[in-house]
């Protein structure tokens, strides 16, 4: 069946597929025309399909290894699995931010789709990170370049679970640690701290351009931190620069207004996202699923370093 494809337009970031018929399932789209699509444009909504657990279930499925649990509070579980979540369901306006980013496991694929569409404000908003990087001042440019962004935190029993293989581990556990294992571990006061560095600007998964998408303006904006991330000598990351990537991706941002049945399919690497203010939290009913794309470049190679993508954790 031929797909319908309609490439980004006027004030819009995403490419739109749309079905030949109101009874083509969502799982029926030519794989390869969805792929192609999503290296190009990084974010696709399709629009029109019938939507319900089992299509968006099976949908996520076709295109990605395994899937991660958001573990951040205020989600409701919506399949048994846990892999269907709610978005969060507040009312508070999200600065923009990819999912989970300041971890190594941060999902290749966001996807999102729309039981019930708030009539009123609650627009998911969208941000190329590439676009970002050519919107910022040269300086900017070249400063984030030569830097990475440090993420520093106090392990849980989850993440010691998961990194170490139990929730209380020994310190014994350190020497066992896994050779690729991309954080760097340490014990302080019979405390386990985690750090990971990561480049401030970094090649999403199908670009050979730089972007931008960290939890920087997350944490700034929303939290109030100053110190996750810092730079990667632990120093501050000054009001400037993020004022600056504050201004640059607002400007880019799409408001994506929903309608009954949208799923959008996010390039994780590449795409920011966050909402507008939520008036109606009952009304507007968005389901989430975070995956890691069977389609990447290197799957083997980060099948064999990256168990998160083959095994789904135990929490
Ligand atoms: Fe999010």
């Amino acid at each position: 069946m031929k797909t319908e494809i309609t490439r980004p337009e006027a004030g819009v970031n995403y490419a739109v597929i749309t079905p030949q018929n109101a009874d083509q399932a969502l799982n029926s789209v030519d794989k390869q025309d969805v792929i192609a699509a999503f290296r190009e444009h990084g974010a696709i909504l399709f629009r029109g399909f019938p939507l319900d657990h089992e299509s968006f279930h099976a949908l996520a499925a076709a295109y990605c290894s395994n899937f991660i649990v958001n573990r951040a509070r205020g989600r409701e579980n919506v399949s048994p699995d846990r892999r269907i979540q709610t978005v969060n369901l507040g009312h508070e306006a999200f600065p923009l931010h990819p999912e989970m980013s300041s971890m190594p496991t941060r999902p290749d694929i966001a996807w999102f789709a729309c039981k019930s569409p708030p009539l009123v404000g609650g627009e998911t908003l969208l941000c190329d990170g590439i676009a970002v990087v050519a919107g910022l001042s040269e300086q900017t440019r070249e400063l984030l370049l030569e830097r990475s962004f440090r993420y520093r935190t106090r392990m849980t029993p989850e993440d010691c679970e998961l990194w170490l293989g139990s929730k209380h581990p020994e310190a014994t556990a350190l020497a066992g640690l896994d050779e690729h294992c991309p954080l760097d571990i340490t014990i302080e006061d019979g405390v386990f701290y985690s750090t990971y560095t990561t480049p401030a600007l970094h090649k999403p998964m199908f670009s050979d351009q730089y972007a931008f998408g960290s939890f920087l303006l997350f944490a700034r904006n929303m939290q109030g931190w100053k110190d996750f991330p810092t730079f990667e000598d632990g120093s501050e990351v000054p009001a400037a620069v993020c004022d600056e990537l504050k201004q640059v991706s607002d400007t880019l941002s799409v408001a994506h207004q929903w309608q009954a049945g949208d799923v959008l399919m996010v390039d994780n690497t590449r795409f920011l996202h966050g909402r507008n203010f939520v008036l109606n939290s009952k009304q507007r009913v968005i389901w989430t699923q975070f995956g890691y794309a069977a389609f990447i470049p290197g799957l083997d190679t980060l099948l064999a370093t990256q168990p998160w993508r083959r095994t789904t954790p135990k929490h």
